[in-house]
């Protein structure tokens, strides 16, 4: 429960931090975010108190008698080649700027620090599997995007010498009009040149921004949940079920197939995630009561792009 102290969010103006922190607020929780850029931070946050940082270094007059930590700060993944420095980009603002936040917090006196870290990961955590069921306690896979998940799990763990529940949520691909993949995805299909990518079996382990708002709150109040969670919705489906239902959404047809070498070509190794299959399931979150409002991938897309 929460105890009335503030919740601390970084990545508080992204695509998921943009939906979380009007929830919190709306809950009556104090929130506190971190923005490389408070100026815009604060003029799209009214009621939040907004902490300037470089993405590393937490400010210490920001971890002050917290309840909780919500880490969501992270260079974009597909924003572009994964380039050397992308990659260290890409890694650094989510495994460093995770260990920073743990020695920063075993500087607080005990009964000064938050009780709740919850860090997002992703699913990439679990690679390239075909069509295996992914549960939380299934192994990682191999991979870039997998090393970093998994690297970035580890550094939540010295929290846990400290007393904090850490609950690392695996998110999947986010759904929201905002941006983020559906808005990428649906580009080529507003041309009229959308299609499954590579042979379109792959599972896409997809959620809606607001049923992951809703799993975000729950990790924080639920004091049962701790470890990882995959943050998806119950029914993955393969691309070319997303392919089809995205077309019917956008009354535009789907019959330009992207073949996996042509994306390699555009995309680099990064397409290689787009291709991956990762059949997860949310079995904790299930366990622990979570309903879903949209379950189903239809009622998803109609609300976001409808
Ligand atoms: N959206 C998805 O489909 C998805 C899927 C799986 C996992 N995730 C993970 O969930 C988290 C939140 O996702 P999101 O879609 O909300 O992300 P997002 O829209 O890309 O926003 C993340 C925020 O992180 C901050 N940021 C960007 N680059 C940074 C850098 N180099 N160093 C430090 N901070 C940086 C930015 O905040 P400021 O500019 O205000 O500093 C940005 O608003 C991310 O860690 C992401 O990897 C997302």
């Amino acid at each position: 429960m929460s105890d009335g102290r503030a919740v601390l969010v970084s990545g508080a103006t992204g695509l998921v931090g943009g939906r979380l922190v009007p929830a919190l607020l709306s809950e009556g929780r104090p929130v506190r975010v971190l923005s490389r850029d408070p100026g815009r931070a604060g003029a799209g946050r009214p009621g939040t108190n907004v902490f300037a940082w470089d993405g590393l270094r937490w400010p210490a007059e920001a971890l002050g008698a917290l309840d909780a930590v919500v880490h969501l700060a992270g260079e974009p993944v597909f924003g572009g080649l994964l380039t050397a420095a992308r990659r260290r980009r890409i890694r650094e603002s989510r495994v460093e700027s995770t260990k920073a936040l743990v020695e920063a917090i075993a500087e607080l006196p005990a009964a000064s620090r938050p009780k709740t870290f919850v860090c997002a990961s992703a699913v990439g955590f679990y690679g390239d599997r075909g069509d295996e069921i992914l549960e939380e306690a299934s192994p990682h896979g191999s991979g870039f995007l997998a090393d970093v998940c998994v690297d970035w799990e580890a550094a939540t763990k010295p929290a846990l010498d400290l007393g904090l529940r850490v609950v690392n949520l695996r998110i999947g691909i986010v759904f929201a009009r905002e941006g983020g993949a559906l808005a990428l995805m649906a580009v080529p299909f507003r041309f009229g040149a959308g299609g499954p990518l590579g042979d379109g079996r792959q599972w896409v382990p997809w959620i809606h921004a607001d049923d992951l708002v809703r799993m975000l709150q729950l990790a924080l109040a639920d004091e049962a949940i701790a470890g990882p969670m995959n943050g998806v919705a119950p029914e993955p489906v393969r691309n070319e079920v997303l392919t089809q239902a995205l077309a019917r959404q956008l009354h535009r047809p789907a019959l330009l197939r992207a073949p996996a070498f042509a994306l390699k070509l555009a995309l680099g190794e990064i397409a290689t995630e787009l291709l991956g299959s990762r059949r997860c399931v949310p079995r904790l979150a299930l366990a622990r009561g979570f309903s879903f409002v949209h379950a189903a991938l239809e009622s998803a897309l109609a609300c976001e792009l409808g």
